[in-house]
């Protein structure tokens, strides 16, 4: 049922350069269209840059969720953080995106923290996930959900609730199949092999709780996928619909485009607690850059904004595309150095990172209005 992809992309592993095509293939997903960008534009009244720029790329079954949308029925959301360590600007980019979707659709979001599965899957002890977990709801919070609108679960703090229904998840899935789909070997702690069930009972929690049928639209970076490939069919054996899903690319790590940004190498990562002056040293030292050795090259031959990190970063801050047209084009020709392009990421990161970090402050009042109330 469930191929495994190489280079590999899992939720516990992503490495080597990514190839999307591939991954559309053999994870069974589907290219967003034309047709379905001009259908959420219809819908939302725009379409957000990453949809226009392709970041979300991918889908299972938006349509059927639009066409209930349509008829009155309208879904909710649900995406989730793995609490283990700090917040990246790859994280964010995937969030910001399921804020717009919260504001253009008037939906609800309910929002997992996994503190069972990093606890299970890290070498971290159960109060370190516990403070991560409390760091990391600040930087969601601080994104500016609709706290009416926002329902946070917590795994081991909503056991109660969560667990009856994972159970029911769980009898459905044999070892093979979590084995197959994750590389689980007999020496993987038990735990790991349940914890595909309790990612997928958000996915109807709130339909079991309220008594309700609506669809559930999961925004996700494409790695964590391979949990709902499995677990689509099982919530139909228990008599709730199949999940929509809309897939992100991942924004790249500072060195290059293979694997995607991680916090395992804070050098490599921006971090949403980052002072403007690491911020700059990261890029300006890091940065991978499509420019040429020499300035005289480069204004000669131009630069490569396809395998730039500073340029593919500037697609997830610079909203305006005739900025964003305007620089790819004068980095191309010459007229713009790597130093310059690397100044101007600096100075988007750092305007966004101060707005960030105020909000982040003023979340350690809010988090209360956000836990789900059982
Ligand atoms: P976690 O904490 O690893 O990641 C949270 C979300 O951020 C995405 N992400 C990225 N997206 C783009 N570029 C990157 N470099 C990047 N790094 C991380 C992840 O794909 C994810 O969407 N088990 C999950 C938590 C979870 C969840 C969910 C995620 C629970 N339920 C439902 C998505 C949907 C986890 O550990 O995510």
């Amino acid at each position: 049922m469930v191929s495994k992809v190489s280079p590999k992309v899992n939720p516990y592993e992503v490495e080597g350069k990514i190839d999307y095509d591939r991954i559309v293939k053999d994870f069974g997903i589907k290219k967003l269209t034309k047709s379905d960008l001009g259908r959420i534009k219809r819908l939302a009244g725009e379409l957000h840059p990453y949809l226009r720029r392709g970041i979300f790329f991918a889908n299972r079954d938006l349509n059927w969720c639009l066409d209930e949308y349509e008829k009155g029925n309208k879904f909710f959301l649900y995406t989730g953080c793995g609490p283990s360590g700090p917040i990246h600007l790859g994280h964010l980019g995937t969030w910001r995106f399921t804020k717009w979707l919260q504001d253009k659709f008037g939906v609800e979001l309910w929002f997992q923290f996994t503190d069972d599965e990093k606890f299970l899957f890290k070498n971290k002890s159960y109060q370190e996930i516990q403070d991560w977990t409390y760091e990391n709801m600040l930087d969601v919070i601080a994104l500016g959900f609709d706290s009416k609108k926002t329902h946070f679960l917590v795994d081991t703090k909503h056991a109660g609730i969560m667990y009856p229904e994972a159970i029911k998840v769980a009898k459905k899935i044999t070892f093979s199949t979590i084995k197959a789909a994750f590389g689980f070997k007999d020496s993987s702690n038990i735990g790991s092999i349940f914890y595909t069930s309790m990612q997928t009972v958000p996915v109807f929690l709130p339909n079991v709780l309220r008594n309700e049928k609506r669809p559930c639209l999961i925004p996700l970076g494409v790695d964590q996928d391979p949990h709902f490939r499995i677990s689509r069919d099982v919530v139909e054996k228990l008599g709730h619909k199949k999940p929509a899903v809309l897939h992100s690319k991942f924004m790249p790590p500072i060195t290059g485009l293979e694997g995607k940004m991680s916090s395992s190498f804070a050098d490599h990562a921006i971090l949403t607690t980052d002072t403007p002056k690491q911020v700059k040293k990261k890029i300006n030292k890091y940065a991978f850059s499509g420019g040429q050795p020499t300035v005289e090259e480069h204004r000669k031959l131009g630069g490569n904004p396809d395998i730039d990190v500073s340029f593919q970063w500037l697609k997830y801050f610079e909203f305006d595309d005739n900025k964003l047209v305007q620089i790819e084009k004068d980095y191309r020709s010459g007229k713009l150095l790597s130093g310059e392009l690397k100044l101007i990421l600096i100075e988007k990161v750092n305007s966004f990172l101060a707005e960030h970090q105020k909000k982040r402050e003023q979340a350690k009042k809010q988090i209360d209005k956000y836990l789900y109330k059982i």
